[in-house]
């Protein structure tokens, strides 16, 4: 069933699990993560960023991730990752989305603030859950570069401040994760991912999460980490596999065996990534 955002994070709020919130831009991907999430009998989280907006047209990526979803017997939400262009975030509720992420961490503080309250103003008004960023992620994503020095952890002062001024539903902090594949070893500031989480109680975001060591994961969903978002990790699953078919199998050119190869490959991930967070099994009590 397709279902909003917050519906499927509130209760993992509460029962103390994450739910995966995996990137897609196509059907396979697409088919990747609800057959897993159904074979797991989990809630899931699918996400498109607006490159993958752009990519596959926002109506389209929309039309195919809500039919699945409807059909499927564990609740998913679709959700707009870092929507940054305002266009973008009305087209994305105009086409059915159920949540949506406002990045504004570009802005200072408060301009951060306003834009982000104006977006949850518009979201509430029409039924939809809404994900804001507050400190800096490092990494790239839709071609903006943060680099280390750049990313700015997320205040603890300033987090409180910005939920009550702006009423967001969930909150992606920056605690050391980067967007990408890591290139040395990520060292991640739990004692404020604990702080945070103490003084907000709303559901916590963790970004930038493939390549992230497993105790890592499984204490940062231990201290409130609710919607965990995994894009690489799928990618390389995706890319490893077609390029090993590909290699053993010089004369294939048929799409559904190439992709279909694929497909199970990001399944393996997505699994290991789904129980690893805690969501397995929790499809049935999913809702509040
Ligand atoms: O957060 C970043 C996601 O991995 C999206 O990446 O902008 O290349 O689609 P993308
Ligand atoms: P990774 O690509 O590092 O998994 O990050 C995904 C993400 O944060 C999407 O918003
Ligand atoms: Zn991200």
């Amino acid at each position: 069933m397709l279902v909003s955002g917050i519906d499927i994070l509130a209760k993992a709020n509460i029962d103390g699990y994450a739910v995966g919130a995996f990137n897609t831009s196509n059907l396979e991907i697409t088919q990747a993560i609800i057959e897993s999430a159904e074979e797991l009998n989990s809630p899931a989280i699918i996400q498109v960023s607006e490159g993958a907006f752009n990519y596959a047209g926002g109506k389209n990526i929309a039309a195919i991730v809500k039919t699945m979803a409807m059909d499927a017997s564990v609740p998913i939400a679709l959700h707009l990752d870092h929507g940054r262009d305002f266009g973008i975030l009305m087209k994305a509720i105009r086409f059915g989305f159920t949540s949506i992420m406002f990045d504004g961490s570009k802005y200072p503080l408060q301009e951060n603030v306003e834009r982000t309250r104006r977006i949850v103003d518009i979201a509430r008004s029409v039924g939809i859950s809404v994900e804001a960023e507050l400190g800096k992620i490092g990494g790239t994503e839709d071609n903006i570069s943060v680099s280390e020095q750049e990313a700015m952890y997320t205040d603890p002062d300033e987090a409180v401040e910005f939920a009550k001024e702006t009423g967001v539903d969930y909150l992606a902090i920056a605690i050391g994760t980067a967007h990408g594949p890591y290139k040395g070893v990520p060292h991640l500031d739990f004692e404020r991912l604990k702080e945070i989480k103490s003084r907000l109680g709303m559901p916590i975001v963790l970004h930038g999460a493939s390549g992230l060591p497993e105790e890592d994961i499984k204490k940062a969903v231990k201290l409130g980490v609710n919607k965990i978002n995994i894009d690489t990790d799928i990618r390389q699953a995706f890319a490893a596999a077609i390029r090993q078919f590909l290699d053993e199998n010089k004369e294939e050119y048929d799409p559904r065996k190439i992709l279909g190869v694929a497909k199970k490959a990001m399944k393996d991930v997505i699994k290991k990534k789904i129980i690893m967070f805690g969501s397995d099994n929790k499809a049935k009590e999913a809702l509040i």
